[in-house]
């Protein structure tokens, strides 16, 4: 029987212990590769030295300081979240870096930002949501990027859970219902729609992750 999708059901606000012990939680779900992928992620953003990066659901800051690697003092990153401990964690990371900063700020709310973006970054985010929320989440990432400015978001990939292998199937059986009905969507078609165009793709975890970076037309 399918699950009701609606905003219950999401898995997406991490607090507590899990906020605490996020990245360590990571590490050992993935068997210890997470900090490869996510270096490789991060590379395959593009980043150039005087980008300005706007991440959304920003987490302990551990995404925000890799891609400092690869930004000049010119460059800069603002990262948005609303948990408390994923704040602190994030705050505490970066406090020596003067381009970094964090506010406390709900992603599928109007945002004040608008064309002061070369590039807008979700990790693992996206799928937490309702459908109406995530298009709320695409707009805001549209108004906040400049012209040509790239919309990325590294998460789950296009297929069905269901028709996947047992261990997909199983690992979609912790995660939230609103992943399975995330995975089962056309996201270059949505994003079509949305105003984004000249996709770049990159696969990891046997196809199942993707980062998908999408460039703001018009
Ligand atoms: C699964 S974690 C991913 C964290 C980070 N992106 C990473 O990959 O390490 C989801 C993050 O989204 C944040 N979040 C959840 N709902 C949010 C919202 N409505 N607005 C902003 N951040 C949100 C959570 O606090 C958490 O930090």
């Amino acid at each position: 029987m399918e699950q009701q999708l609606d905003r219950s059901v999401s898995k997406v606000e991490v607090t507590g212990f899990e906020a605490r012990n996020y990245d360590l939680l990571m590490n050992l779900i993935t068997a210890g590769t997470y900090p490869f992928f996510i270096r490789r992620a991060v590379r395959e953003m593009d980043i150039r030295p005087q980008d300005a990066i706007l991440i959304f659901g920003s987490g302990t800051g551990r995404n925000a300081c890799l891609m400092t690697r690869y930004l000049s003092t010119e460059g800069r990153i603002l990262g948005l979240d609303i948990g408390p401990e994923m704040l602190e964690q994030a705050e505490r990371r970066c406090r020596h870096l003067s381009n970094v900063a964090f506010e406390k700020r709900r992603i599928e709310e109007p945002l004040p930002y608008e064309a002061e973006f070369d590039k807008v970054f979700m990790a693992f985010v996206l799928h937490g949501f309702v459908q109406e929320d995530r298009l709320r989440i695409i707009a805001n990432a549209r108004r906040a990027l400049r012209p040509g400015g790239e919309f990325i978001f590294l998460d789950y990939a296009h297929f069905d859970p269901a028709q996947s292998p047992w261990p997909v199937r199983f690992a979609f059986r912790l995660e939230c219902p609103l992943a399975t009905d995330f995975a089962r969507r056309d996201w270059e078609a949505i994003l079509r729609e949305e105003g984004f165009g000249a996709f770049r793709t990159y696969r990891h975890y046997f196809g199942y992750v993707r980062l998908l970076a999408a460039r703001k037309q018009g």
